[in-house]
């Protein structure tokens, strides 16, 4: 499986399909262990991941870690962590659409190889690129989509970025950050049946 990862990592470090190619200093192509029951799919780097070329460094990246903390997790001993896009858009703007398409490959071929039982899907840029219109975060989060061929049968889950979480602080019940614990810890019993 390593040795894979390793020729699709190294065509993406030399990719220059879409215009990111450009403005990027680094591809970021994966982090976490190559773990076939668990992986995250996140949408594209920031600042900071664009700058160490690792996924989830910020701030974002951080609170990512605390979650799956607080139910024992780690992303490194269980967790296969990814982006949508690999490389840093401009400002952070939403990826383009033949942004997505010329990065589609390296996705595919990162769970090809890894197979995972069970994905998340971290925001709606990569809810759409898996599931295509299914509805926004808010309505779809927590719940249990059955992955078609695409994902090889792998049970998938929409959560909240955490970058929302960032911006909406309340622990109340019902609150952005109440709905993430209560998801991550559904992740953690269906985790644990695996
Ligand atoms: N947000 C993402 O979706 N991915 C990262 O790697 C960082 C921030």
């Amino acid at each position: 499986m390593y040795e894979e990862l390793k020729a699709v990592r190294e065509k993406c470090l030399s990719c220059k399909k879409c215009g990111l190619a450009e403005s990027r200093h680094n591809i970021v192509f994966d982090d976490g262990i190559p773990n076939p029951k668990l992986m995250l799919i996140g949408e594209a780097p920031g600042f900071y991941e664009d700058k160490e070329g690792k996924p989830f460094v910020g701030k974002a990246g951080q609170l990512l870690d605390k979650i799956f903390a607080s139910v024992g997790l780690s992303r490194d001993k269980d967790v296969y962590i990814c982006n949508t896009i690999k490389c840093r858009p401009p400002e952070n703007r939403n990826p383009l659409p033949e942004e997505k398409e010329a990065c589609w490959e390296y996705l595919k071929a990162q769970i090809d190889i890894i197979r995972p039982k069970m994905i998340l899907l971290c925001g709606n840029v990569a809810v759409q690129s898996i599931l295509g219109s299914v509805g926004g975060i808010t309505r779809i989060r927590g719940k249990w989509f059955e992955g078609g061929e695409n994902v090889h049968g792998a049970k998938l889950m929409p959560i909240f970025h955490p970058s929302y979480l960032l911006r909406n602080d309340s622990r109340e019940k019902g609150s952005p950050k109440w709905l993430m614990w209560q998801d991550i810890q559904e992740i953690r019993r269906e985790y644990d049946k695996l």
